[in-house]
């Protein structure tokens, strides 16, 4: 079974609660999925882990200069290195999503070796159907892209 690792940073609830359903879904999908916090999670498990998702909230002006918050940052910078590992990115957000991705990416571009192509983003922290779709094609390699 293929080790998937989720982790969250939210600040209320709702990335959290995303976070929830995609590792509810992975392991729908016969996916040894385990879900932790930022704060939690400890360099081995990233190191054990085929698959990294990570999810941040939305930090920006609303309609500009979106971002992953500070705190993911720092955390961000400390975790160890991803290549040779599927990794996606996702968050919730109330307008726009905008460079949040992008940035999210631009933090971790030293540990990765290519691109991430899988951005989930949902308003309400459910995941749509499209989300689904984009998942399934993520772990079946064919290359998530929106
Ligand atoms: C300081 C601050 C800035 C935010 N900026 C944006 C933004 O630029 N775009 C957006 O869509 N949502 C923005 N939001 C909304 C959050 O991204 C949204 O409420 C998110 O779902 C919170 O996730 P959480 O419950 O996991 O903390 C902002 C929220 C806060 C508190």
């Amino acid at each position: 079974m293929m080790k998937a690792l989720v982790i969250y940073y939210s600040k209320t609830v709702r990335t959290r609660q995303m976070a929830l359903e995609i590792d509810k879904y992975l392991k729908e999908n016969n996916l040894d999925s385990k879900m932790i916090s930022l704060y939690d999670v400890q360099p081995e498990d990233i190191i054990q882990a085929e698959i990294v998702l990570l999810g941040c909230w939305t930090s920006g002006l609303f309609f500009l200069l979106q971002h992953p918050d500070r705190t993911w940052k720092e955390y961000a910078s400390k975790f160890p290195d991803l290549k040779g590992k599927k990794v996606g990115f996702f968050t919730t957000y109330l307008t726009l999503t905008g460079s949040m991705f992008r940035n999210m990416y631009k933090n971790l571009k030293d540990k990765l070796a290519e691109p991430v192509t899988l951005n989930l983003k949902s308003r309400n922290a459910k995941l749509s159907d499209d989300n689904k779709a984009l998942i399934q094609s993520f772990i079946s390699g064919e290359g998530a892209t929106i």
